[in-house]
């Protein structure tokens, strides 16, 4: 199995050191005296003034891992209708085009992709194609009103997200298909050989099926075998692993079905 280098920053240290938690854990160690025991004397002068090491990450090791969710540029952001980008006109800094696609993505999306496609491929599956990858707030307008105007306004927005509100601008989110194997952007997908192995082995590549099937009230919106979100190899193998389907729900968020 080939895994990309797709491991999200694994903890947030500033917001760790800052939890009231971890700083009384290491200001006020659990004492290893039973009840009635005397302590040693206190501590010398000389041990008080000398400071005593930063703690490194293996100190921090059995404490929880913390995610950054709301900044537009973490690879762990939630976007949902309840939570638009900040600010809603986001641009990711750096995009990637994918290899046979004008379309872009963001660079560890990208890696991830590519490596995926090439497992997929050799194992027979088929040709991975990148039908959407990265939209700008404004193509996105442009989608949203048109899917709008096709479906009208609940069968539009249970498809395209508003402007701001889509995870396509994160650069994190790609609408895929497989050469000659039919239903691209259709919910057929996940019949396809393509879209079954992509079902099983997407999470091994740092991809989550971001909308699945029976979740709408969740996500807000319609199953879609082909929306694959990259959100690192960490949260995608815990999600599988707890069976949970949605990042509402691993992050214990409120479920999103409207804005
Ligand atoms: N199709 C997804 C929900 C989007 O428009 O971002
Ligand atoms: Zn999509």
């Amino acid at each position: 199995m080939h895994l990309p280098n797709s491991k999200p920053k694994p903890a947030n240290w500033k917001v760790l050191l800052s939890t009231p938690m971890f700083l009384a854990a290491l200001l006020f160690p659990i004492s290893a005296y039973a009840e009635g025991e005397s302590p040693s004397p206190s501590p010398s002068a000389s041990l008080i003034e000398s400071p005593s090491p930063s703690p490194s990450p293996s100190d921090l090791e059995g404490f929880p891992t913390v995610y950054d969710i709301d900044t537009a540029s973490s690879p762990t952001v939630v976007v949902n209708k309840q939570r638009p980008l900040y600010p809603k006109t986001y641009v990711p800094a750096a995009l990637k085009k994918f290899p046979g696609s004008s379309a872009k993505l963001a660079a560890p999306a990208r890696d991830a992709l590519a490596a995926m496609a090439a497992a997929m491929k050799s194992a027979g599956a088929g040709t991975l194609v990148l039908n959407s990858g990265y939209r700008s707030y404004a193509s996105q307008k442009i989608i949203h009103a048109m899917k709008v105007s096709q479906l009208g306004l609940k069968a539009g927005e249970a498809l395209a997200a508003r402007p701001g509100y889509s995870e396509h601008q994160t650069g994190l989110a790609a609408d895929v298909s497989a050469y000659k194997q039919g239903c691209a952007i259709y919910t057929c997908f996940s019949a396809t050989k393509a879209g079954k192995w992509l079902a099983e082995n997407a999470w091994q590549y740092g991809f989550v099926i971001r909308y699945p099937y029976g979740q709408t009230k969740i996500t807000g919106y319609q199953f879609e075998p082909w929306h694959l979100r990259f959100v690192g190899l960490e949260i995608a193998t815990d999600m599988r692993s707890k069976n949970l389907l949605t990042l509402e729900k691993y992050f214990a968020l409120p479920n999103a079905p409207k804005y």
